[in-house]
């Protein structure tokens, strides 16, 4: 294949960040393996080798971290986070976790999740103008894991807080990787020791008595270490992504009217109408891997010790795959998109997130079957791991 084009790609550039689609539709069909020399890492953008590369876990390595700035930074990870494992150990600790997500305990937090939302929206009626990014996105689903882990109301916000702070990154810069922020579960500590001595019905008191067996084959209970590290885990990957994903199904609906009318009179389309948003505009367009040996793409060979970036946001909108990919449609026959991932480290909160945000949408169809979002006043993230809006005001008609 030809790398004669000059398409170029980064996932700081806050220009190409606001708009990355014509990018992507460049990379498919130009540079379906890309290099990026400023920054030093690879990129495959087709649905077939996105798929495939998540699968392969030997080609694409989660030991050095499923971030960019991580891989590159050379830091020795905290054991036991399952986003960072390969097989031996990844199902060992995927598995420990995997049991406190049952559709059992999912399906027992929805009423809780549904008076959360009543509370967070029931105050915007009558109002003309809010931001649904205050007012829903940022608060919820720190809320919903509060909620799973038993955490006190009065320390969830300082929790969220620390854990987006570590994500956050300069406009069209890396963000900054250093020890004392990946993981490191701090924000929990006090909690899980009071948790520890008061147990109830929630996440935190089965992950603090489960019993498994370790990788030099003694049945054990987690470490008060393992146990922080497993719940910054899941602070860190189901707070911004869930919080984003409300934003982009405002943003969706609000430029798809017809789309929002039939979903206010058939609730039966809400989750047709979440995955949908999942695939046409993902929270996380891409998913970084570290490659260990040398691997061919299209006659260009990346090298072992690289990093590579899969393009998901690239793959949610390959035309080898969908039918009109670029067309927001809640009808389609096969809305399965990579953006829980794919293979081994497919996301654990992935029906968590869909009952958030079927539930959201729900209670907000409910109140304000009309609305419209003020493209002015409204602003992008400058987050180069997760994409969605910080500030999105909603217009009520
Ligand atoms: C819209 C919301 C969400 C999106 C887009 C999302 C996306 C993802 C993706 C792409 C992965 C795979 C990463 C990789 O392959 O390296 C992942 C893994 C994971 N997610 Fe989510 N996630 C969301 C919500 C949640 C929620 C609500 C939770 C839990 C409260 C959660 C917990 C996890 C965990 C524990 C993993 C690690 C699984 C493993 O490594 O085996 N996620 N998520």
């Amino acid at each position: 294949m030809s790398t004669a084009t000059d398409v170029y790609y980064d996932p700081y550039d806050v220009a190409i960040n606001a708009d990355p689609y014509p990018t992507f539709a460049r990379l498919r069909d130009e540079a379906p393996v890309y290099y990026n020399e400023q920054y030093d890492f690879w990129a495959l953008s087709r649905h077939a080798d996105v798929e495939k590369g998540l699968v392969d876990w030997r080609t694409f390595s989660s030991r050095h971290g499923d971030i960019l700035e991580l891989i590159q930074s050379g830091l020795t990870l905290p054991p036991g986070v399952v986003l960072f494992e390969d097989p031996p150990l990844h199902p060992l600790h995927r598995g420990l976790m995997s049991r406190v997500f049952t559709p059992k305990k999912m399906a027992a937090l929805e009423d809780e999740i549904r008076a959360y939302c009543v509370q967070c929206l029931d105050p915007l009626v009558g109002r003309d103008r809010f931001d649904i990014i205050q007012e829903l996105s940022i608060v919820m689903p720190m809320r919903v894991i509060g909620m799973l882990l038993g955490i006190p109301e009065s320390d969830q916000e300082a929790v969220r807080d620390k854990s987006d702070a570590t994500l956050r990154t300069e406009a069209g810069k890396p963000m900054e990787v250093r020890e004392d922020n990946i993981a490191d579960g701090s924000m929990f500590v006090d909690y899980i020791e009071w948790r520890s001595k008061n147990p109830s019905d929630d996440l935190m008191t089965a992950l603090l008595n489960a019993e498994f067996e370790d990788h030099l084959g003694e049945t054990r209970t987690l470490t008060r270490d393992e146990v922080h590290t497993y719940t910054q885990v899941l602070a860190g990957a189901g707070n911004e992504t869930t919080g984003r994903l409300i934003g982009w199904m405002v943003k969706v609906l609000a430029d798809h009217p017809d789309q929002r009318r039939e979903i206010v009179a058939d609730r039966s389309l809400l989750g047709a109408a979440i995955d949908e948003t999942l695939r046409f505009e993902p929270t996380g367009p891409h998913i970084a891997r570290f490659v260990p040996d040398d691997v061919e793409y299209y006659g260009t060979t990346i090298p072992g010790g690289s990093a590579a970036l899969l393009l998901v946001g690239a793959a949610n909108r390959d035309e080898r795959r969908y039918e009109r990919p670029d067309e927001f449609d809640i009808h389609r026959d096969d809305i399965q998109h990579l953006t829980f991932g794919f293979g081994i480290h497919y996301c654990l909160g992935a029906n968590l997130a869909r009952l958030e945000a079927r539930v959201a949408l729900d209670e907000l169809l409910n109140r304000f079957p009309d609305w419209d979002v003020d493209m002015s006043d409204a602003a992008l993230a400058p987050t180069s791991t997760v994409r969605g809006w910080d500030r999105l005001p909603v217009v009520i008609p």
